[in-house]
């Protein structure tokens, strides 16, 4: 086929706008991040509502890990679940003796606290085995209503309440919250949590959105204060020409004008009062991220969390969790607003969309463009803090256990 002159086969070059972004695809730049597949050790991680923790084994997965949750007497526990005689499943087991667990195959009887094989119930009392097996134990800890556990690296576990969001610790809230399975990798739901550009577009038809003008784009900073990394809105665009395009606009007659000012929190301008415990943080942008996967969303009269749990390489759980910032008959409205609509439109709809994107995004490659800076700037926060874990621990005599690539795969 002949082409007439004047026109054109492939597109026109234009200058980069990406110069700052790195120009690989992959995500060598990260080695820590990119080998993190099923996520990072070191850190507590909510795996259920303490509601669902009884006196029956619970399984579960988390940072590739196969473990058993129990309760006993009020105080909830966590073993490797894997028998260490042959292999079998101890949640598959249940409790003989208060204190401990025992293996449905052949009666080993771990002590819940320390992991030691108490008992040998097929061997008798005298069995010669017990004292010698230790089964590995994690530590475990409860707040905001759910169970977490601490993996890492044989290293004393931080208290719970320094990885925990700061506003959480010491001030009374009230908090709703769900937790969901979810396919995909838990770095594609963190990334699409703090990723500047799609919930202008993704989220413009959700009902939670639905009389809210959204702004076509934004111009952002991201900031670091302390362990958290901020957006930061130094201008917000509610309409745009498109060149030989057109105009496009979030904007709708039956939607809130948009605000005079660019709003750095709750993306929304508003003039309420904001809540005296959210005002005292003085949050840089109403959105943050941190490690080990935890985004903060601020609103002025609440904050929104998103926990992104690593299950293994496929999988993740999805734990978001609204917190109100208020006590005593304060909490009505919240908890009618919650349960209300709260729950429905915003850890229901709204997310779901979020969970659509995460089960398709398929990266790397990638070619990234300039709302993405929110993405680089996660994974370098990232590797910094993973770096000087490393540090840390060689200091105490640990070396890291490198990250499982895939299910069961060392990297
Ligand atoms: S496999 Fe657990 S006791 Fe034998
Ligand atoms: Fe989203």
């Amino acid at each position: 086929m002949s082409v007439s002159s004047g026109e054109r086969t492939t597109p026109r070059r234009r200058p980069s706008r990406l110069g700052k972004l790195p120009g690989r695809q992959d995500w060598s730049t990260w080695p820590n991040y990119q080998a993190a597949a099923t996520g990072f050790r070191g850190y507590w991680y909510p795996v259920c509502y303490s509601s669902q923790l009884t006196g029956k084994p619970k399984a579960i997965t988390l940072v590739g890990e196969r473990i058993v949750l129990i309760r006993d007497r009020g105080t909830a526990y966590a073993l490797k679940d894997r028998c260490p005689h042959r292999g079998v499943p101890l949640s598959e087991g249940n409790q003989q003796f208060p204190g401990t667990i025992s293996c449905p195959y052949h009666g080993w009887t771990f002590d819940l606290e320390s992991g030691e094989l108490r008992a040998a119930i097929t061997d008798g009392p005298e069995s010669p085995i017990c004292g010698k097996v230790v089964q590995p134990t994690y530590e475990v800890a409860e707040r905001l209503g759910m169970v977490w556990v601490f993996v890492g690296d044989g290293e004393d576990a931080p208290p719970i309440d320094e990885q925990l969001p700061e506003e959480l610790v010491g001030n009374p809230a009230v908090v709703g919250s769900r937790i969901q399975p979810r396919e995909g990798n838990w770095r594609f739901a963190c990334e699409n949590g703090y990723d500047e550009g799609h919930a202008k577009y993704l989220h413009r038809t959700s009902l939670w959105r639905m009389f809210k003008a959204m702004p076509v784009w934004n111009e952002t900073r991201i900031v670091r204060r302390g362990r958290w990394i901020y957006r930061v809105q130094d201008a917000q665009h509610w309409d745009a020409d498109f060149p030989g395009l057109g105009r496009w606009s979030n904007q709708a007659w039956y939607k809130l004008k948009p605000p005079k000012k660019v709003a750095n929190i709750g993306n929304v301008g508003s003039h309420r009062e904001v809540n005296p415990v959210i005002a005292a943080q003085e949050f840089p942008g109403f959105a943050s991220v941190t490690m080990p996967g935890v985004l903060r969303i601020v609103y002025p009269t609440f904050i929104h969390y998103e926990f992104y749990v690593p299950i293994d390489s496929d999988n993740h759980l999805y734990v978001g969790v609204m917190a109100n910032f208020e006590e005593g008959l304060n909490t009505v409205p919240f908890y009618f607003k919650y349960l209300g609509f709260v729950r429905w439109l915003f850890h229901g709809q709204f997310s779901a969309q979020d969970k659509w994107m995460v089960e398709l995004t398929d990266a790397p490659p990638e070619r990234l463009y300039r709302p993405d800076d929110s993405l680089l700037r996660w994974r370098k926060l990232v590797e910094e803090l993973t770096e000087e874990r490393a540090a840390r621990l060689r200091e105490q005599g640990i070396e890291p256990t490198p990250a499982l690539t895939k299910n069961g795969a060392r990297s």
